[in-house]
């Protein structure tokens, strides 16, 4: 089915739940909202019409008629277009590949991944399905976000479908590791599916290493600046911290039902009495709730002194009750929470008061307002809003959090009291930190707590992301306006053909013969030799080949060509027609037998890398390592290079694969000055492919034309693809 056109500007939110869902109750259909997170960030869009939400509304419908009517109201009355799965689907999708797989790895709880390949089946079904329908819903111009685990191929079939649509992922639970993430059978494919977005989103930073760590790892794409190019489509990863929605939480805060609910709960659950340690959460075995009852259960038997003043109340909402695992949670939590009870409750006094249910967000916001101490212990959450809404609730600025460091909000919430879930004697000391610290520094901590969480709303998280991801569509689009078309290449050959004296300046690796494994291997093939003599002898050519390379070698490769040579980035050169190398500049080589032993311990520890020597410079090659070993260890490098070498007239460069120390007085801009001033050129086309040839594009007069051979950023106003496709424009020029 295909739905009425839309002529402005959408956004296509598709996630595993619709914001709102159906409940069957007495043979009546309800819809339900449930407006927490991704639904709330969205609201300002929806008013306007801007949004349109595709997902799963939770419910099996009888019948066809039934599904028509279910799909009719969702899209007129809440701009959300379902998307229905069988039991089956539910069961191998949702329960199973979903939070049977990848929940528990992600969270680093390997050993209860369960890996089945029909349930994997399932999730690539049911991601197509959600393809299927997000196709019948999209229309030219809607942006695409895409959100959470349960959808992690998506990206990548809308793109397969169509390649310049605009798609945005953001993953709400952590990006493990890559030693973990590489546990999972099926690896490569959800990175390839994840990277068919044009952005995606982590909560933190650490979430977006590992990713681009695994995507380096298993599929060998290299990353630069939160970037990864995938057949010449750059793709950025970026961390997005969610917020809350704090204006939400003021309105309700000032709303008369919120206040008398507050005031009711204060008196029954005896806010006079007790101190009030309070926390909400799924249940869920992410969570850390029976490592916080152990914790608590001590406290309570180091502190005598506070039983029946102190009070536990632990909201838990069902979650996820099909998984095995979770049922065995609930059991371990009421066991405990008995245990506690039983051993230290007084007549009059329950330590711990526990809920196994959910409460709307209004009726949930006055336990936040009169908690004396929130206990946030996740042992691993991708950010956790509960912890970020208690700050919102504390108008007051009251209150003290107690928040486990691995959570993603900890990143934010420096403040709390960040606690090692794990160690047992740490948060039950935290306890008694929050009931016995100083109160003018606890609403210190709070008050900047609560300024952080204004700051950073939730509506900013919305925008942030909209916007980095229209960003990503204009680099794109200019990348691709400076592809060198029929057009330019039209310019090019013209002004060269008008021109009566050229000069052509061609950077050698990567630009006229692809990299090979080891340098000696890219010597120049036959056609090369003869285009470049073909070129070169041309009377109005003045041809030079730049590179980083020693003399010794160029001058072996290239003896038959009528062209000058410049050598490791410009300390040699050799003018054609003289056969003498000539040094520009004297230049000691002192340095060197400092700095070889460094290179020395990155060429052992490395294997496959090796160690060149040059007249005047030390590179390391490591083209031949492991990629990631290769990259992880040349930034190593280069950042300690840069530090030993600060204040010296050496400079360290970053190349394609190769680490090289070289004096700053010299490089390819420097050594074309006595070229450039020569003469006169009414034509001037330098080529190069790494950030050595920016230095030579940096001095060119204004008329000239750069062209960069492959797609990271430069000064040069056009790009070409591969050695390949520079080789065909080469041999059109000299014909
Ligand atoms: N929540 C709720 N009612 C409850 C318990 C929790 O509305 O009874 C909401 C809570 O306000 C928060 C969300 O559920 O917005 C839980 O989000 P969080 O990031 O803390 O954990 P998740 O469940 O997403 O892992
Ligand atoms: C986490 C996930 C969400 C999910 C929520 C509730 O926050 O990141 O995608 O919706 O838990 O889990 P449920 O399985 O009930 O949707």
């Amino acid at each position: 089915m295909k739905y009425e056109k839309m002529q402005k500007e959408r956004i296509v939110v598709v996630s595993n739940r619709l914001p709102v869902s159906i409940r069957r109750k007495h043979k009546i259909l309800k819809i339900q909202s449930s407006p927490g997170g991704v639904a709330t960030a969205f609201q300002s869009f929806q008013k306007e019409g801007k949004v349109a939400f595709v997902g799963w509304p939770g419910f099996i419908p009888e019948n066809q008629e039934e599904k028509r009517t279910i799909e009719e109201i969702l899209i007129r009355d809440h701009n959300s277009y379902p998307v229905f799965l069988s039991s089956k689907e539910i069961d191998k999708y949702y329960f199973g590949f979903s939070n049977r797989a990848i929940w528990p790895l992600f969270h680093y709880f390997t050993s209860m991944s369960e890996f089945d390949l029909s349930e994997w089946k399932t999730y690539q079904e049911v991601n197509e399905k959600f393809f299927q329908k997000l196709s019948e819903v999209i229309q030219p111009h809607d942006i695409i976000w895409i959100h959470d685990y349960h959808l992690m191929l998506l990206p990548g079939l809308v793109r397969q479908h169509d390649p310049e649509s605009t798609v945005g992922f953001f993953l709400h639970i952590p990006f493990p590791s890559s030693e973990i993430f590489r546990v999972l059978p099926w690896r490569k494919e959800v990175l390839k599916g994840l990277l068919g977005a044009d952005l995606i989103g982590f909560h933190t930073y650490e979430y977006a290493r590992h990713f681009m760590s695994s995507v380096l790892r298993l599929l060998g794409y290299e990353h630069e600046f939160g970037s990864v190019t995938i057949d010449q489509r750059t793709v950025r990863v970026g961390n997005f911290p969610m917020g809350i929605d704090v204006n939400r939480v003021e309105k309700l805060l000032a709303k008369k039902s919120v206040m008398m609910n507050t005031a009711e709960l204060s008196v029954n659950i005896q806010t006079s009495r007790y101190k009030i340690f309070l926390s909400v959460d799924r249940l869920d075995y992410t969570k850390g709730i029976p490592e916080r009852l152990k914790a608590f259960e001590l406290f309570l038997e180091q502190n005598p002194e506070q039983h029946g003043h102190v009070v536990m109340i632990m909201i838990c909402v069902p979650s996820r009750t099909m998984v095995k695992d979770y049922l065995l949670l609930r059991h371990e939590v009421e066991r405990l929470v008995g245990r506690i009870n039983g051993r230290f409750g007084l007549h009059g006094w329950i330590p711990v008061h526990y809920m196994y249910r959910s409460f709307p967000f209004e009726k949930l916001l006055p336990y936040y307002v009169l908690a004396d101490v929130a206990v946030v212990t996740p042992i691993r959450d991708g950010m956790n809003l509960v912890a970020k809404e208690y700050v919102a609730a504390k108008k007051d600025e009251t209150g003290v959090l107690i928040l486990s460091e691995a959570a993603g909000a900890a990143t934010e919430l420096g403040e709390a009291i960040l606690v090692n879930v794990n160690h047992t004697e740490e948060l039950a000391k935290a306890f008694e930190i929050a009931l016995e610290g100083d109160e003018a520094e606890q609403k210190k901590r709070m008050k900047s707590m609560r300024k952080r969480i204004h700051d950073y709303p939730l509506h900013y998280w919305t925008s942030n992301f909209i916007e980095s991801l229209k960003s990503v569509k204009r680099l794109q689009d200019e990348k691709k306006r400076k592809k060198l078309d029929m057009a330019g290449e039209d310019k090019i050959f013209s002004a060269f053909k008008s021109a009566k004296n050229r000069l052509l300046l061609l950077d050698y690796d990567g630009t006229l013969v692809p990299f090979a494994q080891r340098p000696e291997l890219a010597a120049p093939d036959d056609s090369l030799i003869a285009l470049l003599k073909g070129l070169a002898g041309n009377t109005g050519n003045t041809l030079v080949i730049i590179s980083g390379r020693d003399k010794e070698t160029l001058q072996e490769w290239l003896n038959d060509v009528p062209c000058s040579l410049i050598a490791e980035h410009g300390a040699w050169i050799r003018k054609y027609p003289r056969k003498k190398w000539k040094m520009e500049r004297p230049l000691s080589n002192e340095w060197k037998k400092e700095l070889y032993p460094i290179f020395k311990q990155y060429e052992v520890t490395v294997p496959g890398s090796f160690l060149e020597e040059k007249d005047y410079g030390l590179a390391w090659h490591y083209r031949k390592a492991n990629p990631e070993l290769g990259q992880i260890r040349s930034r190593e490098l280069f950042d300690y290079l840069n530090e030993f070498l600060a204040n010296t007239d050496l400079q360290v460069m970053h190349g394609n694969k190769i680490i090289e120390v070289r004096f700053m007085a010299v490089n390819k801009g420097r050594a074309l000055e006595s070229f450039l001033m020569q003469r006169e050129w009414p034509f001037i086309l330098a080529v190069g492919d790494d950030w050595t040839d920016e230095d030579m594009f940096k001095v060119l007069p204004p008329s000239s034309f750069a062209l960069k051979i492959g797609h990271g950023e430069s000064l040069a106003p056009y790009y070409l693809d591969s050695v390949k496709s520079f080789r065909d424009f080469l041999e059109k020029l000299s014909s």
